[in-house]
């Protein structure tokens, strides 16, 4: 599979395949939010809906959808409530992720946290939470209630992980893989078993469904922190750049600290010992990514979880849903945003 990096902004074909084939159900599941996060306090309201319509790929809960298709759910609309569920999930851990990274922009509008602040982000955040796990108490599966409360531990426990390593420019990639793990594939594993789980298939297929997601959710991440250095914040909708300057070390500083020699290495030392980087410091860090050709280097790091995910549903029956879900494992090394 060759490397692609594209820098226009256009949704790519596997993406929509995934979405005609759920049809309405990511409308039902919009709806579902919408309406299970009703609230009279003005102030969740208003938070709640800015974020919501936002917009945003949809992509796991799209997963959730689209994997209990493959496993022929058919009756009823429990896979639009977890879809519902683990988008929430994902929503609430951006409102968090936000006030952390102290991001301003995201989906090309401004974080909530910069319209009404830190405060009431965590809170709503909080709620969104709580709203999800009242969903999955009244979907009534002590499975699934499981599945999506260890991992929204996960994600709380990788964010934390992260937290713990910032400012270390020596982060081994064995760590990194840890981070992205838990705060990143965790969800997307979940997301893809939930649907195996629906239609009680065997744990094979829920596990090769869960590895299909994991995978595609390390890929994702990955080519995410790739982006953050070359994309552009129209094409992205979040600032470039963000990682560098808040000290996170991911997968493209990783491989230049790796194949930097002696005098770069103690500059990467230097820049990463001071409370701030500055916009020099950025462009020499570009520089070394560039000669190590480190973003190409990352891809493929991407590329290699992108085969795993798409040869773990070999397992499964030639179907329709299979053939869309193999080709949207691309989808993560060739999306600009
Ligand atoms: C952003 O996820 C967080 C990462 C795991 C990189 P998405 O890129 O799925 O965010 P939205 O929901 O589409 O904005
Ligand atoms: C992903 O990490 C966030 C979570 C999975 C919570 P990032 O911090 O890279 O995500 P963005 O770039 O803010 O979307
Ligand atoms: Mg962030
Ligand atoms: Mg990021």
């Amino acid at each position: 599979m060759g490397t692609v990096i594209p820098l226009k902004k256009e949704v790519n074909d596997t993406y929509l395949e995934l979405k005609n084939m759920v049809g309405s159900k990511l409308d039902d599941v919009n709806q579902q939010i919408k309406y299970k996060l009703a609230s009279e306090i003005n102030l969740i309201h208003k938070m709640t809906n800015y974020h919501l319509n936002s917009g945003g790929k949809r992509i796991r809960p799209l997963l959730t959808l689209a994997s209990a298709k493959l496993c022929g759910y058919k009756d009823g609309g429990r896979d639009v409530n977890l879809a519902a569920c683990v988008e929430l999930i994902h929503s609430a851990t951006l409102l968090h992720d936000d006030v952390i990274d102290k991001s301003e922009i995201r989906r090309g509008v401004k974080t909530a946290n910069s319209v009404w602040g830190n405060q009431s982000s965590i809170l709503v955040g909080d709620y969104l939470l709580s709203r999800c796990f009242e969903m999955m108490v009244e979907d009534g599966s002590q499975e699934i209630l499981k599945l999506l409360s260890s991992t929204s531990s996960r994600i709380a426990q990788g964010e934390v992980l992260q937290l713990e390593h910032k400012g270390e420019i020596d982060l081994l990639e064995e760590t990194y893989f840890n981070i992205i793990n838990m705060k990143t594939a965790a969800l997307f594993g979940a997301a893809t078993r939930v649907g195996a789980c629906l239609a009680n298939k065997s744990k094979k297929e829920k596990d090769a469904l869960e590895s299909y997601g994991k995978n595609i959710g390390l890929a994702f991440q990955i080519a995410d922190d790739a982006l953050d250095y070359f994309s552009t914040k129209t094409i992205f909708g979040k600032e470039i750049g963000k990682d560098f300057y808040e000290g996170k070390t991911t997968l493209p500083l990783i491989i230049i600290f790796q194949r930097a020699n002696n005098e770069e290495k103690n500059f990467l030392r230097e820049i990463f010992k001071k409370k701030k980087r500055n916009e020099d410091d950025f462009s020499e860090t570009l520089a070394l990514i560039n000669k190590y050709k480190a973003v190409q280097a990352t891809f493929r790091r991407a590329e290699y979880f992108v085969n795993v995910s798409y040869d773990t549903l070999g397992i499964f029956q030639n179907s329709e849903e299979k053939k869309v879900l193999q080709n949207l494992t691309g989808f993560c090394l060739t999306r600009s945003f």
